[in-house]
Order: structure tokens, then C-alpha cells, then sequence
């Protein structure tokens, strides 16, 4: 049967690590110029609504890295779900290529992209979540503590599609998610019941108090406040949030210890300082780069199976 990854919930703890196995292994051969051709011959169709830098960079370089040819399509070309509908183009695909990567508004056509399609869907951002980027972000975790049980992620800002994914892996892999936003940008109800189901005794909390959450923690970790597809609400948004950018004040209530993430795109002087993203407590380059080595490692565990 084939397999897909449209969201993190979808996988158990041991399907995760397996990804991870992967990617570290393809990293190692990559870093020593060891060709890795798993995917000669076959072909990758990525369909991006939204603008990216990392996302179509690493998909489409990773693909050539592994032997095999990626196919970038924009929602001009198809006009999903408006010139066909999403059924259509799933079955579609799924005759001529060997895998799909999808950057959607909404959440649920990628979704419906992979009930319809044969051949595995990636969920490579959604207004609902981002599941590569999390899975990269834990590789970058494990690296830098060489661990990932019993670590403390601090996300701070406005609980968006990143925030989700990030929730949901730190609970499959037993560390801590604390979130600090202000009222209305916090993660909503329906999702915190299905993360506490997914998660059994996953340590979730969220508040308004950003000193809180950095207390303790081993990763603070901000995004935009104006994720794709909010720029109306932009200046209400940067009002709202002003309190909850990290700069030197709030990395001094952290560890010394503890490294900062973002997912990149960052807006410099909004959610975080200039200071603190060029700090060395900063790993958002390994982190964009990770996000290489885990899609390589996930596209050969979907696609060579
Ligand atoms: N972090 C991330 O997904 O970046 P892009 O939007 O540039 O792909
Ligand atoms: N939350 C951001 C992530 C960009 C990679 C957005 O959705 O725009």
C-alpha cells in the first residue's frame, strides 16, 4: 500500500524514526560524495500555490541528487481544483509520475490529493500545517543535543501551521511543547483534544507569558506573525504580537544552552532581532539545510519501498 505524508498524527513514532534513519544516512553519503541514485528513472510532480525558497529548492535538488527528475508545476499551470478538480489531477499524476509534492492553501487538497492518488503525496506546507519543515527541525534537534526524549521546545509567537507540526512531533518523540501567544493567536481547542488523543501524556501547555516558555527550554523557536495568505491582517497582527519577539531580553530568561530556531522566511526587527538570528545560539541554516536531507530521506522511504 503506499504511503503518504500529509500530517505527522498520520505516523507513528517508529515510521518517524525511520524517516530520520534515512535522512541521516543519506546526509553521511551526501556529505562524503557518495552517490545516492534510489530514484533513477522516476519522476517527482511538485505543485506549489505559494511562494518558496527552501521547500521547492531542497524537494527539486534533493530529487536530482537522487537520480531522479522533478516536474514544477504552479497553480497557474493547473489551477487546481478551479481548471480540473483535485480528483482529476490526482488521477492524473498518478499515471506519469512516481510521487507528489503539494503546497496548498487549503489543507484539505492535499488531502484530497492523496485519497485519490496511487502514488505518495507530500504535504509540503498548508495553512494548517508544515510537516517537513518539523521532521527537519527535530533532525536539527537530535544533531545539536544529540537527543530528542526529554528536551523542551518554547515556540513563541503566533501559533500557526508550523507551531501545529511542531506540537505533534515533539509529542511523538517525548519532549515537551510550550507555546507563548496572546489571546486569539494560541493553538484552538478542537486541536489541543486531538493532540492530547494522538499524544497520550505528551507535557503540552500554552499561555500568554513568553517568560514561561523559555524557562527550562532546550529550543526556542519563532515564525512569521504573517504567515501566506494573512497579509489583510498584517498590522493588526504585528500589534498583536509585539510583546512576543525574541531578542536579547527574552534569550537572557532561556538557557544558555539552548539554540534558537525559525523556519526562514524570518522578518528581521518583528519576530526576531537581527542580534539573536545571527547569534551563535542560532541554528536556522542547519535547520534549512536539514530540510534537504529529510526529504531525500522521506522520499526514499515513500518511493522505494
Ligand atoms: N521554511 C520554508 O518552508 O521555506 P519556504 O517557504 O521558502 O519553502
Ligand atoms: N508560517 C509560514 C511558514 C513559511 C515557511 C507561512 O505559512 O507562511
Amino acid at each position: 500500500m503506499k504511503r503518504d505524508f500529509v500530517s505527522i498524527a498520520d505516523c507513528d513514532r517508529e515510521c518517524l524514526e525511520g524517516y530520520l534513519a534515512e535522512a541521516a544516512s543519506l546526509k553521511d553519503a551526501y556529505t562524503a560524495g557518495i552517490p545516492s541514485h534510489f530514484l533513477a528513472g522516476q519522476s517527482v510532480a511538485m505543485i506549489f500555490e505559494k511562494p518558496s525558497l527552501r521547500t521547492r529548492l531542497s524537494f527539486e535538488a534533493g530529487v536530482t541528487q537522487l537520480g531522479g527528475h522533478a516536474i514544477y508545476l504552479t497553480r497557474n499551470d493547473i489551477g487546481l481544483g478551479k481548471r480540473e478538480p483535485v480528483r482529476d489531477v490526482a488521477r492524473v499524476l498518478s499515471s506519469m509520475v512516481q510521487a507528489v509534492v503539494a503546497r496548498t492553501f487549503e489543507h484539505d487538497t492535499v488531502v484530497e490529493m492523496a485519497r485519490y492518488a496511487s502514488i505518495p503525496v507530500i504535504n509540503a506546507l498548508t495553512d494548517f500545517s508544515h510537516p517537513c519543515q518539523a521532521m527537519a527541525d527535530l533532525m536539527t534537534a537530535r544533531e545539536v543535543f544529540g537527543r530528542l526524549a526529554g528536551l523542551k521546545l518554547a515556540f513563541i509567537g503566533d501559533g500557526n501551521n508550523v507551531a501545529r507540526s511542531l506540537a505533534v512531533a515533539c509529542g511523538r518523540f517525548d519532549m515537551a511543547f510550550q507555546l507563548a501567544a496572546p489571546d486569539g493567536h494560541r493553538l484552538d481547542d478542537s486541536f489541543v483534544a486531538r493532540l492530547a488523543a494522538q499524544c497520550p501524556g505528551m507535557r503540552f501547555s500554552q499561555s500568554a507569558d513568553p517568560a514561561a516558555a523559555v524557562a527550562g527550554a532546550h529550543v526556542v523557536y519563532t515564525d512569521t506573525w504573517v504567515s501566506m495568505g494573512q497579509e489583510d491582517e498584517r498590522e493588526q497582527r504585528l500589534t498583536r504580537l509585539a510583546p512576543y519577539q525574541v531578542n536579547a531580553a527574552m534569550m537572557a530568561k532561556a538557557p544558555a544552552e539552548a539554540v534558537v530556531m525559525h523556519c526562514l522566511p524570518a522578518y528581521r526587527g518583528q519576530e526576531i532581532t537581527e542580534e539573536v538570528l545571527e547569534s551563535e545560539q542560532s541554528v536556522v541554516f542547519q535547520q534549512a539545510e536539514n530540510r534537504l536531507h529529510f526529504q531525500k530521506g522521506l522520499l526514499k522511504a515513500l518511493m522505494c519501498a
